[in-house]
């Protein structure tokens, strides 16, 4: 997955060497310098790990007699979250941090080694901020999602004053992101409008939740602000995907050189907890448009941190070739949370791609080749996990 070879080169015979947690050193087998530690790959194929670069996992509480009900015919209606809000305030942080734990780990045993993760299930001031606080000692990028939901009995105008004041200036501290879900029965244009500013003038990163049960002015927006990332995309004009591919202009998607634009992050798992029809990644490939892959995980859409899963549905159901599936869950990925390429200022290494200097991420595959992943779907393909050079999962 590293661009400067080609998105889709697949060395042979290879070995990668790792120095601490980077990756030092990458060529034929037969070439590679001594090292402390040697492991025999038997074969097998190693990858670039996922970059899960879209989780809501600081939650408590179950869903799941709401999943029957939608499987019964139901349609999903964002009001869930108030559920999850009530289960959420009511969990100590023992227990919520605990919990979060558990699905981090969930998703490292699946081969994911870069996970971003929203508020969103607090929605007060105190709360939003506990659910950051928690996030922020867990994951590796966390996103303020105080505009998930306009919480029963507050007024939408008022609440969204609440949102871009004081609630930004109490999450302010453990968050690099900011979203906001534009859709009918969440924020409207004017009120994401005013979210994306205030936490664009905070100095956040954007990312937009757009056009996921709806035609909407989701894409619209994240491309007006620049965000990194507009997610779900379900329904899109084609107007749309020409505004999503003009932020791609500037970009060169063969060396990963330029500016980067706005990602398409397509959630497929949702799309099939959610029964809503899965978003248009060949069109956005073919458009010149980035794409990222990500799991959702949270209890209401897509209870599942499963990338093996996604991929193996972008590539059955989605036409993205094994290639492209593989490059939006790691390099595409790490573009929707602008950590593809250099070092940041806390010295988080990049991610999402097997490449000198970058961190020592990777998967092995039971496997001798990723197309195992889509041609032999669920079944437990992860073998061994690294992160930041360490083992993480044998
Ligand atoms: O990304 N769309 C909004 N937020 C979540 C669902 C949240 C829920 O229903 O609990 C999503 O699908």
């Amino acid at each position: 997955m590293d661009p400067a070879r080609g998105s889709d080169a697949v060395l042979a015979d290879a070995a990668v060497v790792f120095d601490g947690e980077r990756i030092a050193w990458i060529g034929p087998a037969a070439e590679a310098p001594a090292a402390d530690e040697m492991h025999d790959a038997g074969g097998r194929a190693m990858l670039p790990g996922w970059v899960d670069s879209h989780t809501h996992l600081v939650f408590a509480g179950d869903r799941s007699a709401e999943f029957e009900a939608r499987m019964a015919g139901e349609p999903y209606a964002a009001g869930g979250i108030a559920v999850t809000t009530e289960a959420t305030r009511a969990a100590g942080d023992y227990d919520l941090t605990r919990m979060l734990l558990a699905r981090q780990a969930e998703a490292a045993a699946g081969g994911t080694t870069w996970l971003e993760t929203k508020t969103g299930y607090g929605l007060d001031v105190e709360q939003e901020a506990r659910s950051a606080r928690i996030a922020s000692t867990v994951v590796d990028d966390v996103t303020f999602l105080g505009a998930h939901l306009v919480p029963a009995g507050s007024d939408p105008e008022e609440y969204t004053d609440l949102v871009c004041g004081p609630m930004l200036a109490a999450v302010r501290p453990y968050v690099q992101w900011a979203d906001v879900f534009c859709e009918r029965g969440a924020f409207t244009e004017e009120q994401s409008r005013r979210v994306l500013t205030a936490c664009r003038d905070a100095g956040l990163g954007l990312r937009v939740h757009g056009n996921q049960l709806g035609p909407g002015a989701g894409v619209r927006l994240a491309v007006e602000f620049g965000a990194a990332s507009v997610d779900h995309v379900n329904y899109l004009a084609d107007s749309d995907v020409e505004a999503l591919a003009g932020t791609w202009r500037d970009w060169d998607a063969q060396t990963g050189s330029g500016q980067p634009g706005t990602v398409a992050t397509c959630l497929p798992a949702c799309d099939l907890s959610t029964r809503q029809p899965l978003a248009p990644a060949r069109r956005l490939l073919d458009a010149g448009v980035e794409v990222a892959l990500a799991s959702n995980c949270n209890p209401g859409t897509s209870y599942t941190s499963s990338m093996n899963f996604c991929v193996a549905t972008a590539v059955l159901q989605m036409e993205l070739s094994v290639a492209e599936a593989l490059r939006a869950a790691t390099y595409g990925g790490a573009l929707a949370l602008r950590r593809h390429a250099g070092v940041d200022e806390d010295g988080k290494r990049a991610v999402g791609s097997i490449a000198v200097g970058h961190r020592a991420d990777v998967q092995l595959l039971n496997a001798p080749s990723a197309a195992h992943l889509a041609y032999r779907p669920g079944m437990p393909l992860t073998a061994a996990v690294w992160r930041a050079g360490d083992r993480i999962r044998k």
